[in-house]
């Protein structure tokens, strides 16, 4: 089923703004690309153009950057970005089932975001804490020994009016 989100033409004053702050600086594209996607929750498009003349690049090295640091994205993304881990103790210890309950729960695959823009779903390598496992984190928080209903639980507890 496709996700795909309609979602409000970003405000381009912010870049600007953004960009005016930087002016003076060397090399300023990565803590400026960090401080759009902060500001705007990630990085449109449209901006690459007006960051590429501020910073006297050209757009397709902007681009460049945007691309090569996973850091960054293009797309709007979730207000909670739910991460869960794919790594081999996890994985042993039932994260694939884990990540069957986070879809189910979220009604979304893996990279895409619920169309309330609450949730975003990305899983990862390794999230650092196998001992936890199998573990996810929802944004700067850790989870870990999870079974089925903490996982229901934990999603809950960021339902829109939560966290
Ligand atoms: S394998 Fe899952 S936290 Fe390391």
């Amino acid at each position: 089923m496709d996700k795909t989100v309609e979602t409000a033409k970003p405000d381009l004053k912010q870049v600007d703004e953004i960009l005016s702050r930087y002016q003076d600086q060397k090399w300023p594209l990565i803590p400026l690309l960090q401080e759009v996607q902060d500001e705007i929750g990630y990085i449109p498009p449209e901006a690459i153009e007006p960051i590429a003349r501020g910073t006297g690049l050209f757009p397709v090295q902007v681009q460049g950057v945007i691309t090569f640091y996973e850091q960054f994205h293009t797309t709007p993304r979730g207000k909670n970005i739910v991460r869960v881990c794919r790594g081999t103790a996890c994985h042993v210890r039932g994260g694939r089932t884990i990540l069957k309950i986070v879809k189910q729960n979220l009604d979304v695959e893996e990279g895409e975001t619920t169309p309330d823009m609450n949730f975003t779903l990305e899983t990862v390598p390794c999230l650092g804490t196998c001992f936890l496992a199998p573990a996810m984190m929802v944004n700067k928080n850790y989870y870990g020994k999870l079974a089925p209903p903490k996982v229901r639980n934990i999603l809950q507890q960021y339902d829109n009016a939560g966290d």
